[in-house]
Order: C-alpha cells, then structure tokens, then sequence
C-alpha cells in the first residue's frame, strides 16, 4: 500500500504541484476544500475523478472539520499549505490572516493529537522567507534572526514556532519549510510577477494599454513552484525532522522581471524617471507600441511596510536533501511564464471573437 497524504491549500498553486508530485509517487492523495460559490477548480480539474484523488469540506478556520478530515483520512503525511498568502491582502484582513495563517496551523497539530496520529503522522508547515522581513543579513539561512514586516509575516511567525514547540513538547515530526518566493503558470494573478506576464501578454495582443506596479526596485529570489514541491516531500523522509531554507540563491528586482517578460513578447522597454515618476517607454515591438509608455508605477501598489531585499542561502537543503536549487533559471522561469500567458491571452481573444460573433449572427438572423 503506498502512502497516504492530506494537503491544506490543494486549490492553490503549489497544492495543485504536490498532488501530482504525489500521484506520480503512488501516494493516495486527500486534500481539503473550502465551500466556494463558483464550483470550477481551476489548478487541479484535472486530477479530480483520478483514482486515489479524493477531496473533503474543510475550512482551517473550523477546528471540528479538521479533526473530522485527519479522524477519517488518518494521513501518514499531512502539508499545511493552506493559507491567506496575499501580503498586502494582510494588512486589509489581519484578523482573518491571524486566525487562518497562525492559529491555523495549531488547529493542525491539535488536530493530529486529538486523533492519536502523533508517533505516525508527519507534518509539513509552508512557511515563508517574509519571516526575515525588514532583513538584518543578506543572504538569509537558517540562523539569520527573524524580522517579520506584515501581518501575514507576524501570523506566519506564529506558525513557525508553534510547529517548532510541538516538535519538542511532544516528539511530534513537524517541520517548517522557509521557502523563498516560487512562482509558476499557475500562479495567482496578483502576485506581481504573474501580474507582469499576464500584462506583457494582453499589452502585446493589443488587449490592455499600460501596467500599473508598485515598488520596482524590490528584490526576490524567485523560483519555480513545481520544483520547490519536491523540498516539502524530501523534508518528511528525513531520519530527524528539522527546518530547510529553500531558495535559488538569485536576486532579481521587479525590474528586471517586467524587462525580461516582455523582451519574451517581443517589447523592448526603457526605464525613465525614479520612484512613483518611473516609466518603462517601448523602444522596439509593434509599431502601435513604440514611444508608448507601457509600465508606470501606481502608490496604489505600495505597502505600509514593504519587504525589498530576500535572497536566500539554500545550502542547507542542498547538502542534507540533495536538492538541487538550479534546476530552472531565472530566465527559464520568465520564459515558461511568459508563454504560458502568450497562449493563454490568445485562446481567451479566439473565445471573446468567437463570442462576438455570435452575439452579431444572433442579432442579425444568421443563427437562430
Ligand atoms: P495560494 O495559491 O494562494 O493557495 C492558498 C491555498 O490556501 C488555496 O488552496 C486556498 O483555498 C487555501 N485556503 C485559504 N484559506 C483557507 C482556509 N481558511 N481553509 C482552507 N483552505 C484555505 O498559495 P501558494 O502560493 O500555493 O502557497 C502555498 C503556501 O505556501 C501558503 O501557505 C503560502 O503562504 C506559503 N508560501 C508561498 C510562497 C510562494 O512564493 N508561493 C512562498 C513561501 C510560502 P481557496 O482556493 O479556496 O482560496
Ligand atoms: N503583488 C504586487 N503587485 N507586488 C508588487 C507590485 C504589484 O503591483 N509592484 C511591486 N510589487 C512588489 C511588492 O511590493 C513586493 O515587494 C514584491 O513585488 C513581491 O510581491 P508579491 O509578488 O505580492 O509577493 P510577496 O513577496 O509579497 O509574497 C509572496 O512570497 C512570499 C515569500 O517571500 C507570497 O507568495 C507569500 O505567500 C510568500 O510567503
């Protein structure tokens, strides 16, 4: 019999990664759903009705339908993704960041002990390198103090240590794994590097006329989500449990990210002005676009207290998981984003055309 793991958060990107992952491993796959008003599952449609896929109601803000969910499944493995991961959506819901991020994490453990999985089930936690916040070391591992700077980053704190205490007040096998930003085609579109591709696509198709950012000269290490997937896994078949930076140890701006995507739809850009004054002017593409300005900076997308400088030491899970941090590039990632979203933009245009047309054969008489 393989295994069988339960995954919070599955909807989301990286649940929706995991569960192949999973699946290909031969593991039965649960994962817990929360009661939506639109029905479509957009990142794992395709695995729903596999065998050894199954779904349940649950909502990590409701103890007693956690306690039920890991009672009937009785995982082996259990990821805690869920969460609200929005930072800026943070400081608009704190409270409902607070309970979902932090206090449900303990409803987790709660949960296992409560069901008597404690010596059998193993535990990974998302946790996040918004921890290192307003950082004080650059690069960030996994001694480097933490500073969280958001209300998402202070209830994620909570998580980290509470996984850490149960750890140690019960022997439990928990484990925190501090994963610097990844991103995918299946990210969500207002994290500012989907938001960039998506853009860069619609700008070339002549869909949209101008993106609308925030801080440019912010910092990331980004990655790419399906191969971060396999750290959570690796992390629950170790002989101890124990906490993993996971990063590429490449720092780019959101500067560099909107240059590269739309190099990839074929816009060159120029970057005039500082600040909220920044622009980014096409200086080669379509003709309609060049002169144009097609990236200006909206304080809208400021935040009261903004993280801008993470770069992550992966060296830790290179050396005790194996795990190789090079695997896609910086490059590669925009470039596979960047497609994605080409192809994505273009099949919604066919659609709409196809919509439009018919609305004009129906007013017409030519289809009945
Ligand atoms: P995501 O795409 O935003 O997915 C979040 C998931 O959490 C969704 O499935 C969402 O369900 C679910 N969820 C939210 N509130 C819930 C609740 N009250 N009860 C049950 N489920 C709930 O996030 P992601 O990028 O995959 O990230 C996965 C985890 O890693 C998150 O905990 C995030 O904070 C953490 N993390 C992410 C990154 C990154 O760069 N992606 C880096 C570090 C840490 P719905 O679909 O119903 O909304
Ligand atoms: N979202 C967004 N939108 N961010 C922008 C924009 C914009 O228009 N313009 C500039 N930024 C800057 C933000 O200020 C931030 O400094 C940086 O781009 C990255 O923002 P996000 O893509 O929203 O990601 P994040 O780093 O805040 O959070 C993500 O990564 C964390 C790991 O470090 C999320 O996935 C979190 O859940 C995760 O923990």
């Amino acid at each position: 019999m393989g295994k069988r793991a339960l995954i919070t958060g599955i909807t989301g990107q990286d649940g929706s990664f995991l569960s192949e992952f999973l699946l290909n491993k031969g593991y039965e796959v649960h994962g817990i759903i929360r009661r939506s008003s639109v029905d479509f599952r957009e990142r794992i449609a395709h695995l729903e009705g596999k065998p050894g896929f199954h779904l349940h109601f649950a909502d990590l803000g409701d103890s007693m339908s956690i306690v039920k969910v890991v009672g009937q499944v009785q995982p082996d493995e259990i990821y805690n993704l869920a969460a609200q991961s929005h930072v800026q959506v943070s400081f608009d819901a704190p409270e409902f960041t607070a309970d979902v991020d932090a206090v449900g994490v303990l409803r987790i453990l709660e949960a296992v002990r409560a069901c008597h999985l404690e010596k059998r089930c193993r535990i990974y936690q998302a946790s996040t390198s918004e921890l290192y916040g307003k950082v004080e070391a650059v690069p960030q591992n996994e001694e480097t103090p933490f500073h969280p700077y958001s209300p998402y980053a202070v209830a994620k704190l909570y998580g980290y240590w509470i996984v850490k205490e149960y750890r140690e007040a019960y022997g439990m096998y928990c484990c925190s794994g501090i994963l610097f930003n990844h991103e995918s085609e299946r990210r969500g579109e207002t994290f500012v590097t989907r938001k960039i591709t998506l853009a860069a696509a619609r700008i070339a198709q002549g869909l949209q006329d101008r993106l609308l950012l925030g801080n440019l000269s912010s910092k990331r290490d980004w990655g790419y989500a399906r191969d971060y997937v396999e750290c959570m896994w690796l992390m629950l078949q170790q002989e101890r449990p124990d906490d993993y930076v996971i990063a590429t140890g490449v720092q780019h701006t959101v500067r560099e990210f909107a240059d590269l995507a739309f190099r990839h739809v074929g816009i060159t850009l120029r970057w005039e002005g500082e600040g909220a004054d920044e622009k980014g002017i096409c200086t080669a593409g379509p003709d309609r676009l060049v002169g144009k300005i097609l990236v200006a900076v909206s304080p809208d997308f400021y935040r009261p207290t903004d993280v801008v400088n993470l770069l992550g030491d992966p060296s830790k899970a290179r050396r005790e998981l194996g795990w190789d941090p090079a695997r896609t590039s910086f490059e590669q990632l925009v470039a596979l984003m960047a497609e994605a979203d080409m192809a994505k933009v273009a099949a919604e245009g066919a659609a709409a055309k196809v919509r439009t047309n018919l609305a004009e054969y129906l007013e017409k008489g030519i289809v009945k």
